[in-house]
């Protein structure tokens, strides 16, 4: 094999990986392309919510996320990755620009622990036990975030009251608008054999999809709640701070714990400063909550939710 078709393989292989990422709603809002020995990176803007608030977190994060999991895929395998993030305004800037060589030391063994944590991480939205996350676990989890561009902060007290108190209102002001109702129909009612969206939802009624999770924080479980913050809200921040809830949620799944992300809640007007002011600093913007808690003994396995085929998301050039 000549050496640039070994570095499309490597390319071709890592993206499978990838595309397990997870993204808001299952919209996996992701477009690759592969030039040469060139992978591109770009934001699938047809597949935001249409009632996503108006900055597009969601869609940036989901794609952070899918490029943390073809970084860490990558350097399991032994290959180093370049990153050059961009705006993705236009063609030769797009949010991500992948070039690889071979890597020139042994894999950094979280890593592999990682990239081995790919095929079975899951967002799990059920009922946790009762004991609380061990501290070293929280350690590792906030110490996951740090080598991409976002931060891990653990709410307690007034913080956490504040996070869970927008959950809720969030639930109610959203549900009562009708375009978010018809944005959760729209994900969560998929067609027969659809390879998007939340078509095996355990809940019957959109409702229960997002509210479930924040309902039973703080009443039945020892959930923690965390914050996940990107330094702005430009798509190359937002994307950097994704690549951090990517490496997090592979951390807790190499942890055996189980995390629902949310991000409505930082959605309520205000909130967002409000949490600023309350625990993170004016220099620091939530972008996403994580409900972390430890799976009830004998939990079943979660089911996969499905993925586009990479044809579908993925054009290939000479
Ligand atoms: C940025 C982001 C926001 C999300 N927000 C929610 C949410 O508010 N409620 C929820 O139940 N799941 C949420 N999720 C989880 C997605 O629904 C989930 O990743 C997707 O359905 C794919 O399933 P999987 O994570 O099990 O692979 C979110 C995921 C991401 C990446």
């Amino acid at each position: 094999m000549t050496a640039d078709a070994a570095v499309r393989d490597a390319l071709r292989t890592a993206l499978g990986d990838a595309v397990l990422a997870p993204s808001e709603e299952n919209t996996q809002p992701w477009r690759w392309r592969l030039h040469g020995e060139v992978l591109d990176l770009r934001a699938d803007h047809a597949r935001r919510p249409p009632a996503a608030d108006g900055r597009s977190l969601g869609l940036f994060l989901g794609c952070g996320a899918a490029l943390a999991q073809l970084r860490i895929s990558l350097a399991a395998a032994g290959w180093c990755a370049r990153v050059r993030h961009g705006s993705d305004r236009d063609e030769d800037h797009p949010l991500a620009r992948v070039t690889v060589s071979a890597a020139d030391g042994p894999v950094d063994p979280r890593l592999r622990r990682w990239a081995a944590a790919i095929p079975t991480r899951r967002t799990d939205r059920r009922r946790f036990s009762g004991r609380e996350v061990a501290p070293d676990d929280v350690e590792l989890l906030i110490e996951a975030a740090r080598p991409f561009g976002g931060t891990l902060h653990l709410m307690i007290g007034a913080a956490r009251r504040a996070v869970l108190d927008a959950a809720r209102r969030a639930d109610r002001a959203q549900l009562a608008r009708d375009e978010y109702a018809g944005e959760l129909q729209r994900w969560t009612h998929r067609l027969a054999g659809a390879r998007d969206g939340n078509p095996g939802a355990p809940a019957p009624h959109p409702r229960d999809l997002r509210t479930s999770a924040h309902a039973i924080l703080d009443q039945y479980d020892a959930a923690q709640v965390f914050l996940l913050a990107a330094q702005a809200d430009d798509p190359v921040s937002v994307v950097r701070a994704g690549e951090s809830l990517g490496a997090v949620l592979l951390e807790a799944e190499s942890l055996r714990l189980g995390v629902t992300p949310f991000t409505h809640a930082l959605e309520v007007a205000g909130v967002r400063v409000r949490l600023q002011r309350l625990a993170l600093g004016a220099h620091r913007l939530p972008v996403v909550a994580l409900r972390v808690g430890r799976p009830l003994p004998h939990a079943a396995p979660i089911p996969a939710t499905p993925r586009r085929p990479l044809e579908q998301v993925l054009v290939e050039e000479p």
